[in-house]
């Protein structure tokens, strides 16, 4: 079935910015992390029963550095994920993680690793 959108821009911002300069991007705009370790966004995701579930971050890195990001489900470190460079700032890909949730409310936290900060991400889809 098609999956849920949340929104970055309507997620929870640690050390980064709503933006909207490079086209592309699904609802209002897309979250700019400040380029430093640790900046992170949090989303809120909603699971009707517990279980196996399949996390889409969509995202654009027009640098050639990989910015990778640490994803953690309530709490709960999933995986350091890499989001390398798209070729543009304009081109947008996506990269899928699977994570367990529980049913009801879960936090979905990405989190950038590396002083280059996270991608500009679009959104999260479950
Ligand atoms: C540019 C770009 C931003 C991006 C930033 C970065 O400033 O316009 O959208 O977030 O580079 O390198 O992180
Ligand atoms: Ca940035």
């Amino acid at each position: 079935p098609q999956g849920t959108r949340y929104e970055a821009e309507n997620a929870t911002i640690s050390q980064g910015a709503v933006e909207s300069n490079h086209a592309g991007f699904s609802g209002t705009g897309f979250v700019n992390y400040d380029n430093v370790a640790g900046s992170f966004i949090e989303f809120s995701v909603s699971a009707a029963t517990a279980g196996t579930a399949t996390l889409t971050f969509r995202f654009a890195n027009g640098t050639t550095a990989n910015r990778p990001m640490t994803i953690a489900v309530n709490g709960a470190t999933v995986q350091t994920r890499d989001f390398p460079g798209t070729g543009a700032w304009t081109t947008w890909q996506s990269t899928s993680v699977s994570a367990q949730l529980v049913a009801g409310s879960n936090s979905v936290r990405a989190t950038a690793t590396t002083a280059g900060g996270g991608p500009n991400l679009d959104y999260l889809e479950v």
